[in-house]
């Protein structure tokens, strides 16, 4: 490992965010492992606690101007933005309610909270901040349309601020993870939301029987049970000189989603 590194992490309370806030403590960071929750803050420090651990948690919801702003009291190396919310359900029918809530999370919030990252790390002229973002942003799903969007607006707004902040520091970098289908519960959450709304109504609802069919068997097929592969990534953006603009895995997946925006 280079040197240790202070990090801080957003969505910490379950999936990639509790494993690699993990696996970055046990490699000698310090971590700031911060949850959508006050519950999970608490586990996690128990957890830290119990298995020697250097992480700090505590609840941030990067939605709420309050919470980010406690990123101010910290001098952080890398800011993994990993939280996420994913709405579902025909982008003809959804409620403009459900499209905001997921922008206001995955790239509202996100961005707010990387600007007030930023602040500091441009005045020490050094840092890196990961974007976790999703192959669904280069292959956008159907009945998925507000989270791939989402995703897509936060991969393109990536490539934007690493263009700009290359102009300002060749210490400061911008890296996006972009992971396919793991099975974290996150994927099973989403698509059950729109079973709250997509009702006799719904132009979908004679499809709906197929619909449920078709999308379990498509992430039975492909989540891979193990985040490791992941994480792995994560942690390697966090730790070398120069991370790579681009991270993805598992790569057959992402070949696959290469194959698929020919056909988008
Ligand atoms: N799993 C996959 O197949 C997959 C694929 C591509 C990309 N990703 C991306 O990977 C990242 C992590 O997902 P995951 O699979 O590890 O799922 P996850 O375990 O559900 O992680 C998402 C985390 O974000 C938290 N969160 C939601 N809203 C928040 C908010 N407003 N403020 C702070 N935290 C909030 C959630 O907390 P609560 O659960 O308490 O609400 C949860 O702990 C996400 O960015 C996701 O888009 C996942």
């Amino acid at each position: 490992m280079n040197k240790s590194k202070t990090i801080f992490i957003t969505g910490s309370g379950s999936g990639f965010g509790y494993a690699s806030a993990i696996s970055l403590a046990k490699r000698g960071h310090k971590v700031i492992a911060t949850t959508h929750t006050e519950a999970s803050a608490k586990d996690l420090n128990t957890f830290a606690t119990a298995n020697n651990l250097d992480i700090e948690s505590f609840k941030l919801d990067i939605s709420a101007p309050e919470d980010r702003n406690k990123i101010k009291d910290y001098d952080i190396d890398v800011l993994i933005n990993n939280a996420a919310t994913g709405q579902s359900g025909s982008l003809a029918e959804i409620t403009l309610e459900r499209l905001q809530s997921d922008f206001e999370v995955n790239v509202f919030g996100t961005i707010a909270l990387t600007q007030l990252a930023l602040k500091n790390m441009i005045k020490k002229n050094f840092g890196t901040v990961v974007f976790i973002s999703s192959l669904a942003a280069r292959a956008p799903m159907p009945f998925l349309g507000s989270y791939s969007m989402t995703k897509s607006a936060l991969s393109s707004g990536v490539s934007v601020l690493r263009k700009e902040i290359k102009n300002l520091s060749k210490n400061i970098h911008i890296s996006l993870i972009e992971p396919g289908a793991y099975h974290t519960g996150f994927n099973q959450k989403n698509i059950a939301k729109k079973y709250e709304w997509m009702d006799e109504s719904s132009f979908f609802f004679k499809k709906i029987d197929k619909l449920k069919k078709d999308e379990n068997s498509y992430f039975e097929k492909l989540e891979l049970n193990s985040t490791k592969s992941i994480v792995n990534k994560i942690v390697r953006a966090c730790e070398v000189d120069k991370p790579k603009k681009r991270y993805s895995a598992p790569w057959w997946q992402s070949i696959g989603a290469e194959f698929l925006k020919m056909f988008n």
